[in-house]
């Protein structure tokens, strides 16, 4: 039995690891390290969220069995003291950590929570792994380390090419750190994850669908003004301010769940993989899609528009932090990943149907109450 040590399972990207990996592997037991919140234990969080993703993956009978591979540390990885972790009896043995857990937050670092999780959660992550002397060190980072990058982004050699947010560049340090470690590696580097390619849905919605529930909410706001029907098709005349992109990186779920569950099991050769596809959309295609699902016209994508309206600059409030990612020129190289999985893995394409989808099933999941989304989220 091979034990790991994994970050994040309570996240998007950790549960459909864990769920993944035992599903495929008996051979496998997973330690985790979660956090509670007020009402319940890191241990009642892991298992709801295992159930959760089980249901999800159409797999609801399995959480049993997988629950009882897991075994959880609560904890919080900025404050953990790795000397006296290493003593636990419950991590003796532990061949491989695999560290996924990170703060997301796209905006700014005021008080340095997302630098201090980030970087610092995963020196002491490295730390803990070199005491327990781990085989492999996975590691959960992200394509946008590649930050400002105009052109290819190589899956080995990661560059500092100045970044859009702390974000990017805590998770650049953090990589760096874990290719420094002495440690063997894998590398896992997500674009933006969206919903699955079957029905486009996503068990945590994070990132890109802000920009859904703006455009709704928007959507909504201005047809009580004008005493409209918010079924009806309005002109909403509103700008995004960035420069329009065909290399937005969506990337499904169920994609990233393949691919990294699939890697793991690889051979560790020191490598970064882009779990990013090779088939990114357009900010034409996506705006194409939301104002066709929530019938709108007059919503542009335009870095010259010259003085902003009160929604534009509304939009650029809530949703500032997202646009650098809509305006990206990177082009994620994918050698690794078609050297390792093949050709066939990469053989899948998120048009402007797949973009609908997940704006259909959002709209239909998160917001059941809300009879006009409903109403126009249901029809084609
Ligand atoms: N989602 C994306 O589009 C995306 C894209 C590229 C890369 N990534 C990377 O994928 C990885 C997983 O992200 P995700 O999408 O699964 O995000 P997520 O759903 O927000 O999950 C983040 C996980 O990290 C845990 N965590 C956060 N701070 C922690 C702390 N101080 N101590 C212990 N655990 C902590 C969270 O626990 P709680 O439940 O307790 O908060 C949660 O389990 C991250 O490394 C992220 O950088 C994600």
């Amino acid at each position: 039995m091979k034990k790991i040590f994994l970050t994040g399972i309570t996240g998007l990207v950790g549960s459909a690891f864990t769920v993944a990996l035992l599903r495929q592997r008996q051979d496998y037991e997973i330690v985790c390290l979660a956090r509670r919140n007020p009402v319940k234990t890191a241990m009642q969080r892991t298992c709801d969220i295992i159930r959760d993703e089980c249901a999800f993956d159409g797999c609801p009978e399995a959480a049993d069995a997988i629950i009882s591979r897991l075994k959880v540390i609560e904890g919080d990885v900025v404050t953990l003291d790795p000397e006296a972790m290493a003593k636990d009896p419950i991590l003796a043995g532990t061949d491989i950590v695999f560290h996924c857990a990170a703060d997301v937050n796209l905006g700014k670092d005021k008080t340095g929570k997302t630098f201090r999780i980030n970087y610092n959660g995963t020196a002491n992550m490295v730390r803990l792994a070199q005491l327990l002397k781990v085989k492999e060190f996975h590691y959960v980072g992200t394509a946008y380390v590649a930050g400002k990058l105009s052109g290819v982004a190589k899956e080995d050699t990661p560059i500092d090419s100045g970044f859009n947010n702390p974000y990017e560049e805590s998770k650049f340090k953090a990589e760096m750190m874990v290719r420094a470690s002495g440690i063997p590696f894998t590398v896992y580097r997500p674009a933006i994850i969206t919903g699955r390619r079957s029905d486009g849905r996503i068990r945590k919605p994070l990132a890109f669908y802000r920009i859904l529930e703006f455009m709704g909410k928007l959507k909504s706001h201005r047809c009580s003004k004008l005493g409209v029907k918010p079924t009806e098709y309005i002109d909403l005349n509103v700008n995004f301010n960035t420069i329009p992109s065909d290399r937005i990186y969506f990337v499904p779920i169920d994609y990233v769940q393949e691919a990294i569950t699939a890697l793991f099991q690889k051979p560790v050769e020191n490598r970064a993989y882009h779990i990013t596809g090779d088939s990114p959309v357009s900010t034409q295609q996506i705006d194409d899609a939301v104002c066709k699902v929530l019938r709108l016209k007059g919503v542009s994508v335009d870095s010259r528009t010259a003085t902003p309206e009160m929604d534009d600059k509304l939009m650029g409030r809530f949703l500032g932090d997202l646009l650098p990612y809509f305006s990206s020129n990177i082009v994620f190289d994918q050698t690794n990943v078609r050297k390792a999985l093949g050709d066939k893995a990469l053989d899948w394409v998120y048009g402007v149907e797949s973009l609908e989808i997940l704006s259909r099933s959002f709209y239909q999941d998160y917001f059941p109450n809300v009879e006009w989304l409903q109403e126009v989220a249901a029809s084609k």
